[in-house]
């Protein structure tokens, strides 16, 4: 069966890409704190010797990462430090490291999200790592010649902003950006962003 890694299994987005990949894929999951493997990706010696322990795969989902929500103000240089070593670089080890023991036309899939060409109040860290995140992506296509790879780019999650306690009359069902997922590791395009639409 077709092998299918997802770090963020337990997120509210990861959960729904667990769910429709299930049954159609071997799925590993991965997380800090629970999964078939636990770490943080932004450890990059812990990442490798994952990759080495798991070999082959074919699809791997990132769902995870860290960036802090806050006004500018409360923002502290240490702050963008964190954000950019976990949500990018934690994203980019995972391409970076899980390339050299991928199958041969093995796909993946990153998140970013809307704050990278929809900045908002709060997001000053996450609208750089997004866009940082979507530039490495197109690089990267076009150097990664015998696999594939992809962001998606989420709005804001219906469930996200329950969580939050918001009004989520606007929010988009986090299984439609699961969709999207699926979608890209599936149907062989690379350096692309995807949105829901
Ligand atoms: N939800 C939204 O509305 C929305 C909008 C725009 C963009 N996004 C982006 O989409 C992605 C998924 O969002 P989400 O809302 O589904 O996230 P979430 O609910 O907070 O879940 C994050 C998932 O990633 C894991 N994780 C977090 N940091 C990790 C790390 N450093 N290493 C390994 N695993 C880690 C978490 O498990 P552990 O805690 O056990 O590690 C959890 O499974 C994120 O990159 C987020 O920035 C989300």
């Amino acid at each position: 069966m077709t092998k299918a890694i997802i770090v963020g299994s337990t997120g509210v987005i990861g959960s729904k890409v667990k769910e429709i990949l299930e049954g159609q894929y071997e799925v590993v999951t991965v997380n800090r704190n629970s999964g078939d493997y636990k770490l943080d990706m932004a450890d990059s010696t812990a990442v490798e010797n994952m990759f080495k322990e798991i070999g082959g795969f074919d699809a791997l989902i990132t769902t995870s990462g860290y960036g802090k929500w806050g006004s500018i103000d409360e923002h502290s240089i240490q702050d963008f430090h964190d954000g950019l070593n976990s949500k990018l670089m934690g994203q980019v080890n995972m391409v970076m490291i899980g390339r050299k023991y991928a199958n041969t036309g093995a796909s993946f899939a990153v998140s970013t999200g809307i704050l990278a060409q929809h900045p908002v109040e709060g997001g000053l860290s996450l609208g750089m790592i997004n866009a940082g995140l979507e530039a490495f992506v197109r690089g990267a296509a076009l150097e990664m010649k015998d696999m594939t790879i992809n962001a998606i780019s989420p709005s804001f999650a219906k469930e996200t902003m329950e969580l939050m306690g918001m009004d989520s009359s606007a929010g988009v069902p986090a299984i439609e950006f699961a969709k999207l997922y699926k979608q890209a590791i599936e149907e062989g395009k690379s350096g692309e962003i995807y949105y829901a639409s």
